[in-house]
């Protein structure tokens, strides 16, 4: 099972949305089964490494993103991926755009998160942010992750 995390530029949310989900899935035993990588819908940050303050958020939780490299999604990821979850509603519909197709398997990752609700389901852009910002992306998408990890477990039973 491959489960992509997108956002715009693939330096904040998503890689630390990939290494959040890849910790919940190691912990619940799912490592086997379950991949999980990140794209953005953007090129402009292709190659680089994650935000550092991304990274520093995901080193305060005991994470790290020192892996990463940015990559552009493209139409041919989006058919080879089982889960597509993406950060806010412009990738959404940027992804839906790239790939009608495809649109089965692209969510809100925030869907999954219990507290979210309609219209209060995006992870904000840090970009623009401070250190604050990254901590608050990292709560919503550790919640998230929580409720898409439970699913995943339930569904390998
Ligand atoms: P991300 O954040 O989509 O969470 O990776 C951004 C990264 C770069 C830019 C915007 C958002 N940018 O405009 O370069």
């Amino acid at each position: 099972m491959r489960v992509a995390m997108v956002c715009l530029g693939n330096i904040c949310r998503s890689p630390m949305a990939a290494a959040v989900a890849r910790a919940q899935v190691d912990e619940a035993g799912l490592g086997g089964h379950v991949s999980v990588e990140s794209f953005g819908t953007a090129g402009y940050h292709r190659g680089e490494k994650a935000d550092p303050r991304a990274a520093a958020a995901l080193r305060r939780r005991g994470m790290s993103a020192d892996d990463h490299r940015a990559r552009q999604i493209t139409v041919r990821d989006l058919e080879q991926l089982d889960m597509v979850l993406c950060a806010d509603r412009n990738n959404l519909s940027e992804l839906r755009r790239l790939d009608p197709l495809s649109v089965g398997k692209i969510e809100l990752l925030r869907t999954y998160d219990p507290d979210s609700s309609p219209g209060n389901e995006e992870v904000p852009d840090p970009y623009y942010g401070d250190d604050s910002d990254f901590d608050h992306a990292l709560d919503l998408i550790e919640a998230a992750c929580r409720g898409l990890v439970e699913r995943l477990a339930l569904a390998g039973r």
